[in-house]
């Protein structure tokens, strides 16, 4: 049966229109390539080699021409000793990468290699002159191996077994538990320097045995699918249909929730029940927080979070959408239905489609749902696959990693068999279960240490039980082991684990989980917290600096701008600090520095500051816990990657 996350019911009733949104122009204009030549080295720009020459050094980061004796950059912080030491092509340039289009990994691309540096050299010292030498060293040495490591996916994992940042920035009384305290005290006497104690003698995390996966234990892995689209496209009765199709709903519980459809005169609504659950969603007619339901194909356990396509709700979405490998845009074909999703002033299509691809999920079924009402014409299923289709590839969905099915879920054509309607004999390609077959598996970080965002706590008072509900984004936990509870710092121990119900030994990277917990106080335990491994702590903090890639906004971003910032199943209203710089979208680079202001398809660098710290990681430690979006007035502005945590000052 379906759960139902705490995914924060927050309404948004001053939804403003939402502008037509090309924000990267189009598809002709994606490459990220950064003039790599064949080694896949960057040449040195030109401006680079000039500043060179007379007595100051640019800043291979943010471009500012610093006074030859600074030994950081005055503008960003980042040091200039290991850049000079190492002084490669490479080093002086973002690195080789090609770039397929504004995903994530591409906002963090050019910045990726600098924000490790800034991130480091914000040893709070970076930039002042009485750094001892020893700290230098120190700082050098551990910049050198992120320089080196650079921006592959082992990149987090070492960069995190040298140390993760603790960023309690000064504030011990938060973190309470004894291994905590033992491993603050021990190492630094202080937490202010727990970071850099941390990263130069932490050992490097070694996985043991039963964290990996044996591929004798279980054949299937698990695969997280968000059910997206504009409203009233069909997502629930899809994903009930489904359901019921594979044997999840039985017989009986389908004709209780179509008698209870019926009476309330929503018979059409008797598959989607099985997803709305509370009486006020099934009232009327809409989903409000995401439903968890679990199934299996040939080839995954799937996870399907079924998201509330109403505008009101875009921020339960969000935290649902934050943990899709991939997902199912459902799209309503009827005339005039497609085109409401697409609309610039309120089209859901469009913003749920912007959020899936900024969270990491880069495969996507177009399930093109209600072909009953438009007759199973071809001719509409050509129409929407034309204009959606530069849509979609404008949010960098290569055309490769797009599928394409025309379906109805009430009337069960194309669901998990071939149609049999004939009118939908033109189209020969997958039906929906065999399409989700098709996705490719994700790649999971199984080796590093754990991290579990916690999107749900449960409390049973009666059994005297808490568990906490979340997918493993990093690592294995098992019954018995220890966590970390951040950001309140208790350690806890894992009692059992539970997946769809059903209990299990071990969770890895990518399974979504029910942890019962045992030995910490409930209250500590919150939604948006994450459990980590008691050494490795995930950072804690309320000033980053974000790449972001502004959507189309009818007010420019100003520094003092109040937004929303959503971070994996949290959000915390922030301010603008800092506009550092405007990037070119195309190379990456800073185009300007200090702009007064940002506005619509702009990229840049900020800071924000938020008004209460958050669990949060840098984006090239760890991907699920380093994205955000940032909302304002009931819509999402601006998508973005966490590119250094900032230390605050105490
Ligand atoms: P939200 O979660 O509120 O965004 O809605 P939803 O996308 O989950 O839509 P839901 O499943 O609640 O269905 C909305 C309406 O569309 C219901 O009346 C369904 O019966 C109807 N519907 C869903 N699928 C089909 C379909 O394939 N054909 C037709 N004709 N109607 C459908
Ligand atoms: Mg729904």
């Amino acid at each position: 049966m379906p759960r139902k996350g705490n995914y924060r019911v927050d309404y948004e009733d001053d939804y403003d229109a939402y502008e037509d949104y090309e924000y990267y122009d189009n598809d002709n204009d994606y490459d990220y390539g950064y003039n790599a030549n064949e080694n896949g080295v960057v040449p040195e720009s030109k401006e680079i080699q000039e500043a060179a020459k007379i007595g100051i050094w640019r800043c291979p980061i943010c471009t500012y021409d610093n006074e030859d004796d600074m030994s950081a950059c005055e503008i960003c912080g980042v040091l200039r000793n290991p850049l000079v030491k190492g002084h490669s092509k490479s080093s002086s340039g973002p690195a080789p990468y090609k770039f397929d289009g504004p995903s994530p990994d591409d906002l963090v691309s050019s910045g990726m290699r600098s924000s490790t540096l800034g991130s480091k050299a914000n040893f709070k010292t970076s930039s002042s002159p009485d750094v001892s030498r020893k700290e230098k060293e120190l700082k050098i040495e551990v910049e050198r191996e992120i320089t080196i490591e650079g921006h592959d996916s082992s990149s987090a994992s070492t960069s995190k077994e040298k140390g993760p940042l603790l960023k309690i920035e000064g504030k011990p009384q938060t973190i309470s538990g004894d291994m905590m305290k033992m491993s603050i005290s021990s190492k630094s006497g202080s937490a202010k320097n727990a970071n850099r104690a941390r990263a130069s003698v932490s050992a490097p995390f070694k996985p043991e045995k039963w964290m990996l996966p044996d591929q004798i234990e279980d054949k299937l892995s698990q695969l997280n699918l968000a059910i997206v689209g504009h409203v009233d496209s069909g997502k629930s009765t899809l994903s009930g249909r489904l359901l019921h199709l594979l044997g999840r709903i039985s017989q009986k519980e389908f004709h209780k929730y179509e008698r209870e459809a019926k009476q309330l005169g929503k018979g059409s609504f008797a598959y989607a029940w099985a997803l709305d659950e509370s009486a006020e969603e099934r009232e009327r007619g809409i989903t409000m927080t995401v439903a968890v339901a679990f199934f299996d194909t040939k080839k995954y356990h799937i996870v399907l979070l079924d998201s509330p396509g109403h505008k009101d709700f875009v921020p339960n979405m969000i935290s649902g959408a934050t943990q899709a490998d991939a997902a199912i845009l459902v799209i309503d074909a009827s005339v005039g239905a497609f085109e409401a999703g697409m609309d610039a002033s309120g089209g859901q299509t469009r913003e749920h489609t912007q959020l899936i691809r900024s969270f990491g999920a880069d495969q996507i079924i177009v399930a093109v749902n209600k072909m009953d009402a438009v007759e199973y014409s071809r001719e509409r299923f050509d129409i929407i696959k034309q204009k959606l289709g530069v849509f979609l590839r404008s949010c960098s969905f290569k055309e490769s990693s797009i599928l394409w099915i025309p379906m109805s879920a009430m009337e069960n054509q194309n669901l998990v068999d071939v149609p049999s309607d004939t009118r939908l004999s033109w189209y020969q390609g997958l039906c929906l279960l065999d399409a989700i077959d098709s996705l490719q598996p994700p790649v999971r970080d199984y080796s590093k240490p754990l991290l579990l965002p916690i999107c749900d706590v449960i409390k049973s008072q009666s059994q005297g039980q808490l568990s906490v509900v979340g997918k493993v984004e990093n690592g294995a936990l098992r019954s018995g082991y220890k966590v970390l509870v951040m950001p309140s710092g208790e350690i806890a121990t894992v009692r059992s684990l539970e997946r769809d119900n059903h209990v299990c030994n071990i969770a890895r990277a990518g399974d979504n989980v029910t942890v019962s917990l045992q030995g910490v106080d409930p209250n500590r335990v919150t939604a948006g917290g994450v459990l980590c491994h008691p050494d490795f702590p995930v950072a804690v903090s309320k000033h980053f600096e974000l790449k972001i890639v502004v959507l189309d906004v009818t007010t420019p971003i100003l520094i003092g701008s109040q937004l929303e910032f959503h971070i994996h199943h949290t959000k915390e209203v922030a301010r603008v600090v800092k506009i550092l710089s405007l990037l070119d979208p195309k190379t990456g680079k800073v185009s300007k520095k200090s702009p007064r202001c940002l506005l619509s398809k702009q990229n840049a660098v900020i800071e924000v500051a938020l008004e209460e710290e958050v669990c949060v990681e840098e984006y090239s430690r760890c991907k699920a816990l380093g994205r955000v979006s940032l909302r304002a007035s009931g819509r999402t502005i601006a998508l973005g990657v966490v590119t250094k945590i900032v230390q605050n000052e105490q």
